[in-house]
């Protein structure tokens, strides 16, 4: 059994009623359930966090360390523009991640073309709404199940 760990960064708490025409209804809850209901169907234990705490978001990463959580799965919302501090985190880890969004970030304003994460992460999903979320965890299951 795998511990995969879905970090969500600044405002994704307003999920549901946030620019749904952007990000959609589905509210965080939602897809932390589903998530999470995925998960156990296929054996393995997931944890989820939500911060607007760039210091938050970087000490969950340092315990999941510690706690041997085996896969993450990001969204750093608009800490993926700005954070070198998470970026460090997630390199000082070294636990491998898959950066999310819902929205397409290189469909929309140049400030957002520009991620921190994607080139030390697995790979990324971006643009697919809740979706991304599940193709997320779909990959994550995919790499624990031919690292093992
Ligand atoms: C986001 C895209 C970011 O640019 C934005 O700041 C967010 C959400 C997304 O999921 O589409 O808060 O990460």
């Amino acid at each position: 059994m795998a511990t995969i760990l879905v970090l969500h960064g600044p405002n994704l708490n307003l999920l549901g009623n946030r620019e749904p025409q952007l990000y959609g209804s589905d509210s965080l809850q939602q897809i932390n359930q589903r998530l999470t209901d995925l998960a156990i169907a296929k054996g393995h234990h997931l944890q989820a966090l939500q911060s607007n705490a760039e210091y938050e978001l970087i000490d969950r990463i340092h315990d999941a360390k510690k706690e041997g959580v085996n896969f993450i799965i990001f969204n750093p919302a608009a800490f993926t523009h700005t954070s070198i501090a998470l970026r460090d985190a997630l390199l000082a880890v070294d636990i491998p991640f898959v950066e999310v969004h819902l929205s397409n970030i290189y469909a929309r304003e140049q400030f957002r073309q520009t991620s921190f994460f994607s080139d030390i992460a697995v790979g990324v999903i971006t643009g697919l709404g809740t979706k991304s979320y599940e193709l997320a965890l779909a990959a994550a299951l995919e790499e624990l199940n031919s690292s093992i």
